[in-house]
């Protein structure tokens, strides 16, 4: 803990040295003066986390003493001691900005209760300012946000190959930012001004894939009109990013193979092939190494994507990352949608820390975007959060004999409201999330009447 420090202001010789005392043997660095005159001196020479005055001294008084003070330091902690037992003077010291009040005659356990309190307090503003701060500093790519020392290792990959020709291949469960990083090579390279093309491999079938790619010859299939060109030639000088790459299928990853050992590319149904200089990145959530060790993906195009692998760890194995990323999504979502939050509450930060983010940053993205619209305070707070950060995780109760066993098909709807809830409803990555393909999961949210 940071040793704070605190004033005290006392004219009574006795109650100085108690107080004194009292908070010192709380590890506090304190000191203290005798007069409302000498604090203004001190305060202007050191900087004090908290001041505790008496409200009736010789010369500037308490009151006047809070009110000087907080002109000089806006976030200086102020509690008002006051003889007078009147609540009118506590309060009207509450507005003038004091933390709190103790009315004397006090004993010291209380005061040593309202100092912990509003320390307490000064130790969640340090904090948030601290995550504030770190987010103002620069990064190696502004919108790539991480202090972890493995996205550190990210960053520095990326500064390294971002000019070279060599294919990279980006691996990372779902929503750990690989478009992210595709798109921090292109942009930050030599060929930023040249195209930058995503193609998603899972979104086409392969023949539609093969002629979006390499393109086609009127002709060549049924609904060719017309000679089309291909991504690769469109992209020519620039940048491919083949999003999804463990999706394509036997015939393409040979095409694909050809087209990286040689830069050339064949439209579909031409014998014509064309030299394009194109740099590629790929990316998947898939385990390819195990896809190879089973057939499913060719070893020798594996061997030609992953000349530089760049691995996003999930931020469950990054929680350092996840305070600042949070005051990221914060501060966009709160000037996007016109609101002026601009704190995160200890607790949530917490909660956020503990939970397991299958979905990683996107889910954290969705969830601060989420809270931002809901939130109706100055502060994120937890009555903000969906259910599953702040309900401990659903343990099946059929061990421990319950009468209430739940049917598998009610445990399942209740998974996929959960899993929708996180992903904003968003059925795509819902899917991913839950492991099968968009149409399984209609599927099943039809049989069980979800639709
Ligand atoms: N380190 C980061 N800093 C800031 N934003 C991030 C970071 N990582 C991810 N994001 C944000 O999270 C969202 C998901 O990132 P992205 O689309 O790059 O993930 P992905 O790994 O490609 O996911 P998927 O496998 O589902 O396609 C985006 O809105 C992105 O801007
Ligand atoms: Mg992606």
């Amino acid at each position: 803990m940071k040793a704070y420090k605190i004033l005290i202001v006392e004219d009574d010789q006795k109650m100085n040295q108690g107080l004194v005392y009292v908070i010192s043997k709380e590890g506090y660095a304190t000191e203290s003066v005798d007069s409302g005159e000498k604090a203004l001196e001190k305060i202007k020479n050191t900087q004090f986390d908290l001041i505790i005055s008496d409200l009736k001294l010789p010369g500037i008084d308490g009151m006047e003493l809070l009110k000087a003070a907080k002109r000089y330091d806006a976030d200086i902690l102020f509690i008002m001691i006051t003889a007078y037992g009147t609540v009118d003077t506590a309060v009207s010291a509450m507005k003038q900005g004091a933390e709190d009040y103790i009315l004397k005659p006090f004993d010291m356990e209380e005061l040593r209760l309202v100092v912990k309190k509003t320390m307490e307090k000064r130790e969640l503003f340090l904090n948030n300012i601290r995550l504030q701060q770190q987010l103002k500093k620069k990064y190696t790519f502004e919108n790539i946000i991480g202090t972890s020392e493995t996205m550190m290792a990210v960053f520095k990959t990326i500064n390294h190959v971002k000019d070279s020709k060599a294919t990279v291949l980006i691996r990372g469960e779902t929503g750990t930012g690989k478009e992210l990083v595709a798109r921090a090579l292109h942009f930050n390279s030599d060929k930023a001004a040249k195209p930058y093309l995503p193609v998603n491999c899972a979104a086409l079938n392969e023949n539609l894939l093969a002629s979006e790619l390499f393109g086609h010859v009127k002709g060549a299939f049924t609904g060719a009109v017309s000679d089309k060109r291909g991504l690769f030639e469109a992209a020519d000088g620039g940048t491919i990013f083949l999003d999804e790459i463990g999706d394509i299928g036997p015939g393409l990853q040979q095409t694909f193979l050809r087209a990286l050992e040689n830069g050339e590319v064949q439209p579909v149904g031409s014998f014509e092939r064309k030299k394009v200089l194109v740099r590629i990145i790929a990316a998947t959530n898939k385990d390819l190494e195990a896809m190879v060790e089973k057939g499913g993906f060719r070893k020798d195009l594996y061997y030609r994507l992953n000349v530089v692998i760049i691995d996003l760890p999930p931020l469950r194995d990054r929680k350092g990352d996840i305070g600042i990323l949070a005051y990221h999504f914060l501060k966009q979502y709160s000037v996007q949608n016109n609101k002026s939050i601009n704190r995160i509450s200890q607790e949530v930060l917490r909660l956020l820390e503990n939970y397991h983010w299958p979905g990683n940053v996107r889910e954290l993205e969705n969830i601060i975007e989420r809270a931002t619209l809901f939130e109706v305070s100055g502060e994120i707070t937890k009555d903000s959060l969906p259910s599953a950060l702040t309900k401990p995780p659903f343990v099946s109760d059929a061990k421990s004999g319950s009468k209430d066993i739940k049917s598998l098909e009610q445990l399942s709807k209740n998974h996929i409201l959960n899993v929708l809830e996180m992903t904003n409803q968003n059925k795509t990555q819902a899917s991913k999330l839950l492991g099968i393909d968009r149409s399984t999961l209609w599927r099943i949210m039809n049989r069980l009447e979800m639709n």
